[in-house]
């Protein structure tokens, strides 16, 4: 497998561009530091040669003097060359792990399905870190030392052609030799990678679910799991380790030509007077220091062959598009909405179809209770209004306007959804509501808190609105949770609103909070609950029981309640314990 060039030419192409300034820096004190570097030893060969002849004093003390300085010039500007290096890189891995971020972030709900956050977490984090390597050393030690090397065969062309020559080509071959072991091991570090993000990805799973797994005596199965995954590491590892010592190899291999070539054309030639000793002294001294470029050209092949396997890691993750995209644009009118489902199909996976052709309107400022035993698609129904997927056939219309006509921004601006369980982040509890809008006044929040109940809560937080909620809210109830993330819902203010009702028990004080919560949520606004209580269901309107991805029951609720024969007042008698989980 060969890593095209290209790929990483452009990527550095697109990234130096944003800076130039830095980059021609960098450039500038590149070619300084190497023109040193080539330069120096001149001054030492005039000194030998001065030497030899026997010449005055003064001239072999200047000329000393001269070395010393420049040689500390040369380190300066080295060392500054790595800093500006050091910071050019990090500039550019720093905006391409913001751009990756974000792009994971506006990708589907399909992709985040299939691809861990323990994956992710490799390919923003340690797929980047990779490239910054490639940022850094590529440009100051890749480039750098390919012009070295180019700067010190032409001045030995001009010492003598047949130098010139023996060194061009010796440089040439050692890089083509290089190039050809380059690719042998991306395959291979391609693996460990993989397999090193399948650990990330095993542990963040496993450890998410560490309540289920210790409550279930899971955990023999899961280290078990965990040292299978070692294993295959090791394994891996082992094979690409193998890979790199070959490449390391084929460089000693080339080196110690150099020296042969060095030692038999400087014998050579000074044996035949065509070369002073000092000039000697300098053939084995650029030989020297063709050695340093070529030994890490070497490691940066190694480095390049990592780096090539994230190069192509993270292309094939922004290439990744979303399928869900923007619409045209369509402003949808303030207040209730209405809602029809026009023969709507959908499964997450072809032809396993979890909603099969379902149609149903809802008036605005009317309330649907939706009904299913687990796993029947209630759920689903509901991401397809949120635009999370679209359907595979069939429309839907909010105010008879397609959900795909409008952008993403101004749908969910206007329906919101509350999940079965909500997310809370490690931030401030404004930002938490808010969603860092900060345009919502705190005086609006404070309102909405006391309006939802929550003020006892609130009133014991340390720092008001900027106490910080731990990641997962840990330390809210469940039912503290639903009354923030109804908070979330008033604060923007939607005309239709999702709630997908937690299943889990609440003290009976909470309970009442979230009736009364609900209350509010529902009023002047169209709404489909899954409910899980009955207290939930009597709030609607109307009632849609599904089964098998289609609907088995849908009507007013009144009037299904006072129908014997209705599947619905069939279940209110076996208390809904059926459909209600
Ligand atoms: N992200 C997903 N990828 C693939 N299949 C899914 C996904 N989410 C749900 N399903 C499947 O789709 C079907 C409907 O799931 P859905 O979550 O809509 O059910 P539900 O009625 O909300 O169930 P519950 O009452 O348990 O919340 C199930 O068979 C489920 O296995
Ligand atoms: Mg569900």
């Amino acid at each position: 497998m060969n890593i095209p060039l290209k790929q990483y030419w452009d990527l550095l192409v697109d990234h130096l561009r944003v800076q130039k300034g830095y980059t021609t820096l960098l450039v500038l004190l590149l070619l300084g530091s190497i023109s040193l570097q080539v330069f120096i030893p001149q001054l030492m060969r005039y000194f030998i040669d001065e030497a030899m002849a026997g010449d005055n004093g003064t001239v072999l003390v200047t000329v000393a003097i001269g070395f010393i300085c420049l040689a500390l010039v040369q380190q300066f500007v080295a060392v500054a060359a790595t800093y500006v290096g050091e910071n050019v890189a990090w500039r550019a891995t720093n905006r391409l792990r913001a751009e990756l971020a974000e792009h994971c972030l506006r990708l589907d709900m399909t992709f985040h399905n299939d691809i861990s956050p323990g994956e992710l977490i490799e390919r923003i984090d340690g797929d980047v870190n990779e490239l910054s390597m490639f940022f850094s050393r590529l440009v100051i030690m890749i480039l750098g030392n390919i012009l070295l090397l180019a700067a010190i065969v032409v001045v030995l062309f001009f010492e003598d052609w047949r130098l010139g020559i023996a060194f061009g080509l010796f440089a040439v071959s050692t890089i083509v030799a290089l190039n050809r072991v380059r690719s042998i091991a991306v395959p291979h570090d391609k693996a460990l990678r993989k397999a090193n993000a399948d650990l990330f990805g095993f542990l963040e799973e496993r450890l998410t679910g560490t309540e289920d797994i210790r409550a279930n005596g899971t955990v023999p199965f899961v280290i078990r799991g965990l040292y299978q995954l070692h294993a295959h590491i090791l394994q891996c590892w082992r094979k690409a380790g193998n890979m790199h010592m070959v490449v390391r190899l084929v460089a000693g291999l080339t080196l110690m030509g150099g020296y042969t070539v060095a030692f038999l054309t400087g014998y050579r030639l000074y044996r035949d007077d065509l070369l002073t000793i000092g000039s000697v002294y300098l053939v084995l001294h650029y030989t020297g220091l063709m050695a340093r470029p070529i030994r890490e050209l070497t490691a940066q092949v190694e480095s390049l062959q990592n780096i090539g396997a994230a190069i192509e890691r993270l292309s094939d993750l922004r290439a990744f598009q979303p399928k869900i995209v923007d619409g045209p644009g369509a402003e949808i009118a303030g207040g209730p909405l209405a809602l029809t489902f026009d023969n709507v199909s959908f499964g997450y996976v072809e032809d396993d179809l979890v909603l099969k052709n379902l149609s149903f309107g809802l008036e605005p400022g009317h309330v649907l209770g939706l009904l299913g035993r687990t796993g029947s698609g209630k759920t689903t129904i509901t991401r397809l209004v949120f635009r999370l997927y679209d359907p595979t056939g069939g429309s839907i219309t909010l105010n008879q306007t397609n959900v795909t006509q409008p952008t993403l921004h101004q749908l969910r601006h206007r329906v919101a959804m509350v999940t079965q369980d909500v997310q809370l982040f490690q931030a401030s509890v404004r930002d938490n509501l808010t969603f860092f809008n900060r345009d919502i006044p705190d005086a609006r929040i404070l309102d909405v808190i006391e309006e939802l109940g929550l003020g006892d809560w609130f009133g014991k937080l340390p720092d008001g609105l900027d106490t910080e909620l731990e990641t997962g809210g840990k330390s809210l109830s469940a039912g503290q949770a639903q009354l923030l993330a109804f908070a979330r819902v008033f604060l923007h203010d939607p005309g239709l609103v999702i709630l997908d009702e937690a299943s889990s028990r609440l003290d009976p004080a909470t309970g009442q909070l979230i009736e009364r919560a609900i209350d509010r949520l529902l009023r002047n606004r169209t709404a489909i609950i899954v409910a899980h209580r009955l207290s939930t269901v009597q709030r609607a309107d109307h009632i849609m029981i599904l089964e098998d991805g289609g609907i088995t029951e849908y009507g007013d609720r009144e009037r299904l309640v006072s129908d014997p024969d209705s599947r619905f007042s069939g279940l209110l008698k076996t208390g809904l314990s059926e459909v209600l989980v």
